[in-house]
């Protein structure tokens, strides 16, 4: 099957297995169950990921606040609920994680099995360690000392250019690359975290020109909290996986000189 064809058709399932779970969920009553979205710490036997947005998802109650055993249709419909993200964005990434999956079943994972390097999991990450770095060697937790580097890039004004977060991510790979000879970066290592930063760009910012207000992106991952209170609102139109895309190409298109602009 060509590559268009099946994309198509994986979009296709995507959004009538939105609907069905949505319809069986509505008629169970479960809908209303997964009502309370106040955000609340998550305790020590909860599991959390790399993403700073899943982890914000699961401390809201969008997605199992224990971390564990989600499926494909709680990470659609929690990804759906909270920032309007397509069905078909989370089933690619989704899918992609579940192959690291501990879970014993076929279409669940805990979130923490998503640490697992060469699955999603990649080398010059913006807020934690790489796997090679000293033991202990987190490469899941959220980690101040690595998060400085970016935060020093993203924190230069209210609103967070595609140039700006495009330096920060290169500032970050090159550090990342400096501190240790194992360092590897292959080229869907690459895309995924390109993908990473238009992710929090289109989120938190305006559709696909950038601009997304530090300020909410600083509460993302320093708090893993969706940041209601600093103004954020769920995207009115769906973000799509043309969006991301053509975020990504306008970081890859950021001119490796310069200075930083908002
Ligand atoms: C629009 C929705 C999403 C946003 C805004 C988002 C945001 C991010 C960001 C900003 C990072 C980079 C963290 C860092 O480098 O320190 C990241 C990493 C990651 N995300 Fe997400 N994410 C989204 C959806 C997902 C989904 C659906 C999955 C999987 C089911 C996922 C799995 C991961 C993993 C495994 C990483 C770790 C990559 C690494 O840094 O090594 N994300 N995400």
């Amino acid at each position: 099957m060509a590559p268009t064809i099946a994309l198509k058709a994986l979009t296709l399932f995507s959004y009538i297995f939105a609907l069905v779970v949505r319809g069986v969920r509505t008629i169970a009553g479960r809908e209303k169950i997964l009502e309370d979205h106040s955000w609340r710490k998550p305790s020590s036997a909860d599991r959390r990921s790399p993403c700073p947005l899943l982890n914000a998802l699961a401390n809201h109650g969008y997605l199992p606040r224990d971390g564990k055993d989600v499926s494909l249709a709680r990470l659609i419909t929690g990804l759906q609920d909270s920032i309007n993200l397509a069905p078909d964005a989370t089933l690619i990434v989704g899918l992609a994680g579940i192959s690291a999956s501990t879970t014993g079943k076929r279409f669940t994972l805990h979130l923490d099995d998503l640490a697992k390097h060469g699955v999603i999991e990649h080398d010059g990450s913006l807020s934690r360690h790489d796997v090679h770095d000293p033991p202990p060697a987190d490469n899941k937790t959220f980690a101040p000392e690595v998060w400085a580097t970016t935060a020093a890039y993203l924190s230069q004004n209210e609103s967070i250019s595609i140039e700006t977060a495009a330096r920060a991510r290169r500032a970050r790979i090159a550090a990342a690359k400096e501190a240790h000879p194992a360092f590897a970066m292959s080229k869907k290592d690459l895309r995924s975290s390109a993908l990473e930063t238009s992710a929090y760009l289109r989120v938190f910012g305006e559709g696909t020109r950038g601009r997304a207000r530090w300020e909410q992106v600083k509460v993302l991952f320093e708090e893993e909290r969706l940041p209601f209170e600093e103004g954020f609102k769920r995207s009115e139109k769906m973000i799509t996986v043309s969006d991301l895309l053509v975020l990504s190409g306008a970081l890859d298109a950021v001119p490796q000189e310069g200075t930083a602009s908002n």
